[in-house]
């Protein structure tokens, strides 16, 4: 059965048993939905399009056609791992699109945050109708709509981020089905379906990606010391359990240049700068109290393994009055 609003009284979705039941009824309701026609996704590799897609391989198979834009400000390993899991070992049909010089020309020599934001969105849009166009027989987009984002956008908070944006001429059938569920459901629904942990409990990414914390105009250099010294950050907090913890952690490369030494010489370059945060809803956040020691093997990691780094700053600003993105 195909719900367009979540029943005032389901069960939360909080176990294996309930995610499986979960799991077998959407099945059966899209098998019954999408018949023998085909199905096109954008996936970016995020939690919600990650378990549409797992949903969707299990009722139909390769039917799905799923679509993944590297627009090159992903993080370290994003892209391998979205192809690891879903082209070899789901099977999916999976169309692989780096675009990464693309966006990276577009978006050359811009430095307001906005037009950033909307380079990068508008070329999203194009790229991904580019690879829609090619296909022949779509019926239907699915899409990763979850609960929140339709009460949110009932409530006026925030425009509903999946709908719309194609072209006026393609028009689809939506599938959106876990767009009853919250977050918390959609997780587990993810772990039933054999996603991996590092996919199901990623910590929140925004769209424009690492664009947002290379502030100023992008540079290839700067993107790249932004994605080793969030690596380095990642794989830390990981070691040190913190991984699931703490909610969102991750670095920010300004573009402007201290003098510094390396290995007895002066060494001009960028401050890495450190973000962790905890927050219920992101509207307000306050900052991790990263300890010391960790902190100490965090900060002669990225200066000594990413090049262009020769500062490392922690960023000690609750929301409000800082934003939790620097852009
Ligand atoms: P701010 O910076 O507004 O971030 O305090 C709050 C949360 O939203 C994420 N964020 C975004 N997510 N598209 C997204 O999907 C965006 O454009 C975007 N901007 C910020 C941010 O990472 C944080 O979790």
């Amino acid at each position: 059965m195909i719900y367009e609003r979540r029943p005032e009284d389901m069960t939360r979705v909080t176990t294996p048993e309930l995610a499986e039941a979960f799991i077998a009824e959407q099945v059966e309701a899209l098998r019954e939905q999408i018949g023998e026609k085909k199905v096109l996704l954008a996936l970016s590799g995020g939690v919600d399009s990650s378990v549409v897609a797992a949903l969707l391989i299990r009722a139909v198979g390769r039917q799905l056609v799923c679509v993944h834009v590297n627009h090159g400000l992903l993080r370290k390993g994003e892209p391998e791992q979205v192809i690891q899991v879903f082209r070899n070992e789901m099977d999916a049909n999976l169309i692989y699109v780096d675009a990464s010089d693309r966006f990276l020309e577009k978006l050359a020599g811009v430095t307001d945050p906005e037009r950033k934001r909307m380079i990068i969105g508008g070329e999203f849009i194009e790229v991904f109708a580019e690879e829609a166009r090619k296909l022949d027989g779509i019926e239907f987009l699915a899409q990763g709509t979850i609960w929140p984002d339709i009460l949110e956008s009932e409530r006026g908070i925030k425009a509903h981020h999946n709908a719309g944006g194609l072209p006026e001429d393609m028009k689809f059938e939506l599938v959106e089905p876990v767009k009853i569920l919250f977050k918390d459901e959609v997780r587990a629904v993810g772990k039933a379906l054999g996603l991996p942990d590092s996919m199901v409990y990623r910590q929140p990414f925004p769209g424009p990606g690492l664009g947002v914390r290379c502030p100023g105009a992008i540079t290839r250099d700067r993107l790249e010391a932004v994605r080793e010294s969030d690596a380095i950050l990642r794989e830390e907090f990981a070691k040190a359990g913190l991984e699931g913890k703490v909610w969102q952690y991750f670095t920010i490369v300004p573009d402007f240049k201290t003098t510094g030494v390396k290995d007895g010489k002066r060494a001009f370059e960028w401050p890495a700068v450190i973000r962790a945060v905890n927050t219920r809803d992101a509207m307000t956040a306050t900052v991790e109290p990263i300890p010391f020691d960790l902190m100490n093997r965090i900060v002669d990691r990225i200066t000594h393994e990413v090049p262009g780094i020769n500062r490392v700053l922690y960023d000690y600003t609750p929301k409000p009055t800082g934003t939790i993105e620097w852009e």
